[in-house]
């Protein structure tokens, strides 16, 4: 009996951290944040709905190199600048706008475990 009393206090404490908003504000979207950065569809989708976003459309606001600076001191490994792509590596392979991103390089080396926004 008591046993069971603590797992569920260790429960619901998960679950209290769970949706505290610690987790969800981590896991926001890109199109949440972009939206709150004042853009609209049209700054990515240029042509039509349908076509592919290129990379060269981040471009017009991101900037590599700056982006390979800001974080060359990442404790894992520089995600924008790496053997494979140098400061070219598809920002789309990553960064996902409408759904969860997800970490590229992890699908190839474990080790270089990711968090991306
Ligand atoms: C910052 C750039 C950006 C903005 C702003 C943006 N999109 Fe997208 N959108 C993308 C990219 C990149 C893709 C390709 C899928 C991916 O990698 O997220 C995409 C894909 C899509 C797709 C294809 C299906 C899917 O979900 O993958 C639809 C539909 C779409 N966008 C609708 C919209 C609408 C509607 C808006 C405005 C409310 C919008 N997008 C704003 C970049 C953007
Ligand atoms: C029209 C300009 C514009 C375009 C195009 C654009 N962005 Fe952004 N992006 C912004 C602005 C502005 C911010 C917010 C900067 C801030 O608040 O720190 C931002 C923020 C971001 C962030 C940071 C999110 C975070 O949590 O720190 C990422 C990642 C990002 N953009 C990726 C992309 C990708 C990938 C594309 C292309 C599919 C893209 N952006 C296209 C303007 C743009
Ligand atoms: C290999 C995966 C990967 C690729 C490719 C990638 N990113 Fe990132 N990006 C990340 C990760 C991981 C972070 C979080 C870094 C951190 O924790 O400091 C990040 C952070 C960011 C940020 C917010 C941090 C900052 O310095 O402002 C922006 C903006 C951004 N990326 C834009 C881009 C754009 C634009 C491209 C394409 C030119 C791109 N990223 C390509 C993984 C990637
Ligand atoms: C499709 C699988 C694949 C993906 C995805 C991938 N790599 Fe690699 N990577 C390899 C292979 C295979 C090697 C060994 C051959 C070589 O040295 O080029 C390697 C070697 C490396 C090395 C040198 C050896 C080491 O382990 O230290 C680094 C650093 C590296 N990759 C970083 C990255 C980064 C950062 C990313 C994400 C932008 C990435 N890789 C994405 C397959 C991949």
């Amino acid at each position: 009996m008591k046993k069971l009393t603590l797992h569920k206090i260790v429960l619901s404490l998960a679950f209290s951290i769970f949706t505290s908003g610690v987790v969800a504000a981590e896991a926001q979207l890109l199109e949440v944040t972009h939206k709150n950065a004042g853009l609209v569809c049209k700054d990515c989708h240029v042509k039509n709905m349908k076509d592919n976003v290129r990379m060269t459309t981040c471009l017009e606001c991101h900037d590599t190199t700056e982006l390979a600076n800001s974080t060359a001191d990442h404790p894992v490994t520089n995600p924008h600048k790496n053997r494979h792509f140098d400061t070219e590596t598809n920002c789309n392979y990553c960064h996902h706008q409408h759904k969860e991103s997800e970490n590229y390089c992890g699908s190839c080396h474990l080790k270089f475990d990711l968090v991306t926004p």
